[in-house]
């Protein structure tokens, strides 16, 4: 109980202190991280997050054609000058060294997401 009480103080100031001008000067200014998978659901805020904090991000797409893959992202304050897009697939091993190089870390979420079409989610999920 009271470490939950501790965490949640030090969050509430966080919080309380906490403004974009401070996040960005939080000196990741030089800081340059590699978003696999930056145009899905997860990596998008995540890719949000990190520009916001100031950090330089690689966000890699499949197709950078497809403005479905890539017109959220470049819409992100920020994308102007800190975000720059890779096409990657993930079986072809040049093209990930290209959006990894130089990088100081890398989240990787990239993953081909292989679901059937489900018709009837009643039938599918009950047991
Ligand atoms: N969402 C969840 O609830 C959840 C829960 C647990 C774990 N996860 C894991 O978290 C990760 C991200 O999930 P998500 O929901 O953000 O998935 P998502 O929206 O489907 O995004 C998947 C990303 O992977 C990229 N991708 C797929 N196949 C690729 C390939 N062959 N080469 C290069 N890139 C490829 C997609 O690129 P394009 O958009 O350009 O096609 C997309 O950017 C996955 O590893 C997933 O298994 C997700």
């Amino acid at each position: 109980m009271t470490r939950f009480v501790t965490y949640q103080t030090q969050q509430q100031q966080h919080c309380s202190t906490s403004t974009s001008t401070q996040l960005l000067s939080d000196n990741n200014m030089s800081k340059v991280v590699c978003v696999t998978g930056g145009s899905g659901c997860i990596g998008s805020w995540l890719v949000h997050l990190l520009l916001h904090r100031g950090y330089t991000v690689h966000a890699t797409v499949q197709n950078l054609n497809d403005d479905n893959e890539t017109k959220h992202l470049q819409a992100l304050e920020g994308a102007q000058t800190n975000l720059r897009l890779f096409q990657i697939d993930l079986l072809n091993y040049d093209t990930v060294l290209a959006a990894v190089h130089g990088c100081d870390g890398v989240f990787h979420l990239a993953s081909p997401c292989i679901v059937d079409k489900v018709r009837d989610p009643q039938v599918c999920f009950s047991l």
